[in-house]
C-alpha cells in the first residue's frame, strides 16, 4: 500500500508543466487500432491508467512502447477484439475500445467495464448508438459479443445525454460506414474535438466537434499520424486549486486556459488573482479565500464534475458557506468522511453538499478512495496543520503523473512512501 505523508502549511511558488490529458490520451489510443500505420501521441502521461490501456492494445495484438513522453502505436497486426476481463476491470476506458474494434474488426468482445467507482456509470446510451449502426450486441457471463451485422448501415442518432463516452465510441464506430452518421446532442468537452482533430489527422472525415451535431462521412480507411493531445484540463486545475488553498504564486506551463474557464471563473471570485495568455495560467493567492455561493456540475462548458471534489475541499477553509450540487456522478462527495476527520464542516443530503467553510484544517490519516477525491485529499492535507497520510494513493496514480515529485519542485513538504 503506497500513502503520501504530507507535512501541510507551504505556499506553492514555481511553476508547473502540464502533460496531455488522460480524457484524450486514452480514447486516441483506442483510435490508434483503426490504421494499419504507425501513430505517435506526444507529450503523455506516464499514469496507471494509460499503462493499463497500452497493456490492452497489446493483448489485442498492438506493439505499443513508449519513446520519452511519448507512446508509439503499431496496430497492423491487430487480429484479437477479445479484452479479457482482468485488465477491463481496472479500467473503464477498455469501453471505448468497442467502437474502435468493431470499425477495424467487425467483432468485439468486452467484459463490462470497470474504472472509477463513482456511481452506477451505465453504458446504455453506447449500446443504444452502436444498436442503430447495426451492431448485434448480446450480454453473456458479463460480457458484451458485439457483432456488425451484414446490413451495417449508417444512421442518425439522438443521444438521451451528451455523454463524453458514448459520443467518443460513436464517432469511432462510425468512421468506415459507407455514407454519413449524424450523432445529436454530443458531448461537447475539448476531448472530443481532440478526437476528431485526431481522426481527421488520419484521413477520417468528422465534423461538428465542440457543437452538439457530429457528423462523419465514411472514409475507406485511416493513415498513421503524430499528434500532440490537448493539456489535461483537470490535471491542471487541481493544482490551481492547491495554490488558491495554500496560498502562493504558482504558474501552469502548455495549458489551455479556455478549457477550465469555468474554473478560472470561479476561483477569480475568491480573492485570486488570475492571468491567462501564452498557453500559461498564473494563480497568485494571499490569505483566506472567500466562499463561493453555488457550484452545480454539468455538462461542458459548465463546472466540471471532475473538478468538483477539490473544489468543496476548498471550500472547507474559505470564508462563508458553499452550496455545491452534483448532477453527474451520484458518489463524487464520498472524500466528505475523511474531510471531516480534518475538520472539515460537510452537511451531503443526495446531490448537495452544504460546505461551511472553518478556520483551518487539522492533519489526519486519510484514505483516497477514488482519483478525484484522493487529489482532493492531498490538497486538504497540503492546507491543513500538521503531518497527514493520505493511504491508496494508487487511486490518484490512476491520473496523476509524479504529483509529489511536481508539488515538491513548487514547494510542497509532500513523501511518496511506497510499501
Ligand atoms: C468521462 C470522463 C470522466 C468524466 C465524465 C463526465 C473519460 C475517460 N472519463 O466519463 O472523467 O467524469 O466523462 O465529464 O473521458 N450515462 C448514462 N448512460 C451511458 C453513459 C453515460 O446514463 O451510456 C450518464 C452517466 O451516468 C453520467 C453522465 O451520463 O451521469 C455522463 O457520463 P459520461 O459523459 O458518459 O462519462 P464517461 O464518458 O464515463
Amino acid at each position: 500500500m503506497s500513502k503520501y505523508i504530507i507535512q501541510g502549511g507551504n505556499a506553492l511558488e514555481g511553476s508547473i508543466p502540464v502533460k496531455g490529458a488522460k480524457n484524450s490520451v486514452l480514447p486516441l489510443l483506442a483510435a490508434s487500432i483503426l490504421t494499419q500505420e504507425p501513430i505517435l501521441l506526444q507529450n503523455c502521461p506516464h499514469i496507471a491508467d494509460v499503462e493499463n490501456m497500452m497493456r490492452i492494445l497489446r493483448e489485442l495484438g498492438c506493439r505499443t512502447h513508449w519513446q520519452g513522453d511519448s507512446i508509439f502505436v503499431d496496430a497492423s497486426d491487430v487480429t484479437n477484439g477479445e479484452i479479457p476481463s482482468a485488465l477491463a476491470g481496472e479500467l473503464r476506458s477498455s469501453i471505448f475500445l468497442l467502437g474502435a474494434l468493431l470499425s477495424r474488426l467487425k467483432w468485439a468482445k468486452v467484459a463490462y467495464p470497470g474504472g472509477c467507482d463513482i456511481g452506477m456509470r451505465p453504458i446504455d446510451i453506447h449500446l443504444r448508438g452502436l444498436r442503430e449502426l447495426g451492431v448485434q450486441i448480446k450480454e453473456e457471463a458479463g460480457y458484451l459479443l458485439c457483432e456488425v451485422a451484414s446490413d451495417a448501415r449508417t444512421a442518425d442518432i439522438v443521444l438521451d445525454l451528451p455523454s463524453v463516452g458514448a459520443t467518443e465510441n460513436l464517432m469511432m464506430a462510425s468512421v468506415f460506414c459507407k455514407g454519413k452518421t449524424v450523432l445529436r446532442n454530443c458531448a461537447k468537452e475539448p476531448e472530443i474535438v481532440d478526437l476528431q482533430d485526431f481522426l481527421n489527422a488520419m484521413g477520417a472525415s468528422v465534423r461538428g466537434a465542440g457543437g452538439s451535431v457530429i457528423v462523419i462521412e465514411g472514409v475507406d480507411e485511416l493513415h498513421g499520424t503524430v499528434h500532440t493531445p490537448i493539456p489535461d484540463r483537470i490535471v491542471a486545475g487541481t493544482y490551481l486549486i492547491g495554490a488558491a488553498m495554500c496560498g502562493g504564486n504558482l504558474t501552469l506551463e502548455r495549458v489551455r486556459a479556455e478549457h477550465i474557464a469555468s474554473l478560472l471563473a470561479k476561483l477569480s471570485k475568491t480573492a485570486c488573482k488570475i492571468t491567462t495568455g501564452n498557453g500559461k495560467i498564473n494563480l497568485i493567492s494571499k490569505g483566506r479565500l472567500n466562499s463561493l455561493d453555488w457550484i452545480e456540475t454539468t455538462f461542458y462548458p459548465g463546472f466540471p464534475t471532475d473538478l468538483q471534489t477539490q473544489v468543496l475541499t476548498m471550500q472547507t477553509i474559505a470564508r462563508g458557506t458553499c452550496v455545491i450540487v452534483e448532477n453527474i456522478f451520484e458518489t463524487r462527495f464520498r472524500p466528505v468522511g475523511e474531510l471531516r476527520k480534518m475538520g472539515a464542516d460537510i452537511t451531503v443530503r443526495d446531490k448537495v453538499a452544504v460546505v461551511r467553510g472553518v478556520e483551518s484544517l487539522h492533519a489526519a490519516n486519510v484514505t483516497a478512495a477514488d482519483l478525484r477525491g484522493g487529489a482532493s485529499l492531498v490538497l486538504a492535507a497540503m492546507a491543513a496543520h500538521g503531518k497527514s497520510e493520505v493511504r491508496e494513493i494508487r487511486h490518484i496514480d490512476r491520473g496523476y503523473e509524479d504529483m509529489s515529485v511536481l508539488l515538491r519542485t513548487v514547494g510542497v513538504d509532500i513523501q511518496r512512501k511506497d510499501e
